[in-house]
């Protein structure tokens, strides 16, 4: 449409993943590692985040220029006190064709069950919840703060069961860490009516000590499961879809995988970042943002920053997960990431 903008690849914007906190009650091991994110981490000042008001005014612009979908990540979103309030002022956006955005969140599903209610009739579409494991030894450790099991299955049913699903469960595998628990998860939710979606183990950030070889390859994870439950392949729910998409063969469900180390999808990619502090980042690898807080507290016009998107994102050649390999460990690009917890999931 005519609002659309194109990158140097001729990829639309069409999502945009709103970081509200660069906090977390967790420490997952493969995002925010306890080494570095201790006790004396210095985290963003409250006088440094957007405000909902800039929230919202950046991301009506965004809408404007083709958004159709908005997620709120972290850190851990719902540790922003009064979440719901910015779901509600981002629920009354419309598109140029009118159309309302499809509104989503990431969590960890640690404050899911009191909040979900609130969060549905405040206008929020779905929920993505994180579980690693269904063994309370391995997930304990991988949350790093001895987190249960049990309490997050109990926030995504109660988050089920408010309407914001399908509710989808995110596993981060990581070779000899949980990728024993694949088929157990699987089985788990086959039939539930959650989908289930396994992530490879991303180099994402500085922090987390990635290594190639605690990636477990989305293939092999797709041969563990369909040797002992056949699944066949599903079309894509929308182009660039970050998860390739399966059906149990016996019709008891859905399941994903992302692999965006074994098969980047970067030419798909029609996603924007915003961190809780206001810098938009054109890729989740990129190692600067643009300030856009600066420009709204420097009095910008809706024009302005309107342009200045458009120059952003028409300027946009990022395909970081296709360049990987060639990516080698003295590479600014390899050192300088941006931590996940600050970009935003
Ligand atoms: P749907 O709207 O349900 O399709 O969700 P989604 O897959 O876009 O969102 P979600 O937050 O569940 O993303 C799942 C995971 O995919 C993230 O946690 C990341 O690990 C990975 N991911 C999402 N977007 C990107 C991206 O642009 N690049 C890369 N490399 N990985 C991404
Ligand atoms: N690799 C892959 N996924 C990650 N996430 C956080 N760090 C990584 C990583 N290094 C995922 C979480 C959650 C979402 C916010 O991002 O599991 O689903
Ligand atoms: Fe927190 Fe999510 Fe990162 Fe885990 S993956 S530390 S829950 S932001
Ligand atoms: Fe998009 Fe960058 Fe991820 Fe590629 S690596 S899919 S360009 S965010």
């Amino acid at each position: 449409d005519a609002n659309s903008i194109t990158d140097t690849f001729h990829r639309p914007l069409r999502d945009l993943r709103i970081s509200v906190t660069d906090r977390c009650n967790f420490r997952c091991v493969y995002c925010m590692p306890k080494e570095i994110f201790g006790r004396d981490f210095v985290f963003m000042p409250r006088d440094q985040l957007l405000t909902f008001e800039e929230i919202t005014r950046l991301a009506s612009i965004a809408v404007g220029h083709g958004v159709r979908k908005i997620r709120l990540t972290g850190g851990e979103p719902l540790l922003r006190k009064d979440i719901e309030e910015l779901v509600r002022m981002l629920a009354r956006l419309r598109t140029p064709d009118g159309l309302a955005p499809d509104l989503a969140m990431t969590t960890n599903g640690s404050v899911l069950a009191q909040k979900a209610q609130a969060l549905k009739d405040a206008g929020l579409n779905r929920v993505t919840v994180s579980l690693d494991s269904l063994r309370e030894e391995t997930f304990q450790a991988m949350n790093d703060v001895g987190y249960p099991v049990a309490k997050v299955l109990h926030a995504a049913d109660v988050a089920q069961a408010a309407g914001l699903g399908p509710v989808k469960i995110n596993m981060v595998v990581k070779r000899g860490t949980n990728d024993q628990d694949i088929l157990p998860m699987a089985r788990h939710f086959k039939g539930s009516g959650f989908i289930l979606r396994f992530i490879e183990y991303m180099d994402v950030g500085a922090s987390n000590g990635w290594k190639m070889d605690e990636v477990v390859p989305s293939a092999e994870i797709l041969a563990r499961i369909g040797a002992v439950l056949p699944l066949e392949r599903v079309a894509p729910n929308y182009p660039g879809e970050t998860s390739d998409r399966w059906r149990y063969a016996d019709g008891s469900g859905e399941i994903g995988v992302i692999s965006s180390v074994t098969q980047a999808f970067c030419r798909g990619c029609t996603r924007a970042r915003l961190s809780a502090d206001g810098k938009l980042f054109t890729c989740l690898f990129a190692t600067a943002g643009t300030d856009l807080r600066a420009l709204l507290r420097g009095g910008a016009s809706d024009v302005e920053l309107s342009t200045a998107l458009s120059a952003l994102w028409g300027g946009r050649a990022d395909r970081y997960s296709e360049l990987r390999s060639s990516h080698t460990p003295q590479d600014p690009a390899a050192t300088h990431k941006i931590e996940m917890s600050y970009i935003g999931g």
